[in-house]
């Protein structure tokens, strides 16, 4: 996809552009198997395509971006993938996350990633605080992350509520679940996007999506950058919510 810079310009401007784009990173291992690479090549390109991606968000303005790092069905790759994959977000945290705070990236983590390795969490734990105060592109990785574990969890966190006699059944809410769930302080995605040509959600954010514009794109995610963001923000600018209303 090409895309001049002015068209990258005038995709951050004017009240269309979605505040949250949520991505589904898929491609990596057919990146790597049309170059007779190992599927780790491909996992390794993808992070680099994640990082200019995230350098995107910050220029177009996105207050939000939230990518799909790993999800709980993850786990069910080899262990040498796994470990490969643990290996590159370790990477990415203690090396990549630094120039991003530079540029005010605030680090926020979804999903159940205290059930990473403790030395993971532990510089996941401390990127967070560090760039806790940024405030001009917000950045969610999805990590160990499945929506319908998450929306179990809210339901679960509900009812032990309603047993210690502090919530009434009666007034459980969309809200209340919303409250729950780990995206509790992030606001729902407008645009969600997902490469590689597959059309699924994949468990990913199936609860914040209700009212997400779709998008689907063909490029692999070792391929997609700042340009593609930008064409994506732009043709969400074209399309027409209406929340179910008319
Ligand atoms: C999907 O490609 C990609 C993943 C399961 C992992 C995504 C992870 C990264 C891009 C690296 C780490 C990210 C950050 C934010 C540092 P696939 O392997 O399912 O590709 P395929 O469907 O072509 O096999």
């Amino acid at each position: 996809m090409t895309v001049s810079s002015a068209t990258l310009a005038a995709a951050g401007e004017g009240d269309a552009k979605p505040r949250h784009v949520a991505i589904i990173m898929d491609g990596n291992g057919r990146w790597a198997k049309s170059r007779m690479l190992p599927r780790i090549a491909g996992h390794r390109k993808g992070t680099e395509a994640a990082k200019a991606v995230v350098r995107g968000a910050v220029d177009l303005g996105l207050d939000y971006l939230t990518l799909y790092a790993f999800s709980t069905e993850n786990w069910r790759r080899p262990a040498d993938e796994v470990s490969d994959l643990m290996g590159l977000l370790r990477h990415f945290i203690r090396h990549d996350i630094e120039e991003l705070a530079d540029n005010g990236v605030r680090l926020k983590v979804i999903g159940d990633y205290q059930r990473l390795q403790p030395d993971l969490v532990k510089l996941i734990d401390a990127a967070i605080l560090k760039t806790s105060n940024n405030r001009r592109t917000t950045l969610v990785i999805a990590l160990n992350y499945g929506a319908q574990a998450e929306i179990a969890r809210a339901a679960r966190l509900l009812a032990e509520a309603v047993q210690a006699g502090q919530l009434d059944p009666a007034d459980i809410t969309p809200e209340q679940v919303e409250a729950q769930l780990y995206t509790q302080d992030i606001p729902p995605p407008d645009l969600l996007i997902r490469t590689s040509g597959e059309k699924r959600l994949s468990n990913f954010l199936l609860w914040q999506a209700a009212y997400a514009e779709l998008m689907f794109v063909d490029t692999l995610w070792p391929d997609f950058g700042k340009v593609d963001l930008a064409a994506a923000v732009q043709a969400f600018a074209g399309r027409e919510r209406r929340f179910g209303g008319l």
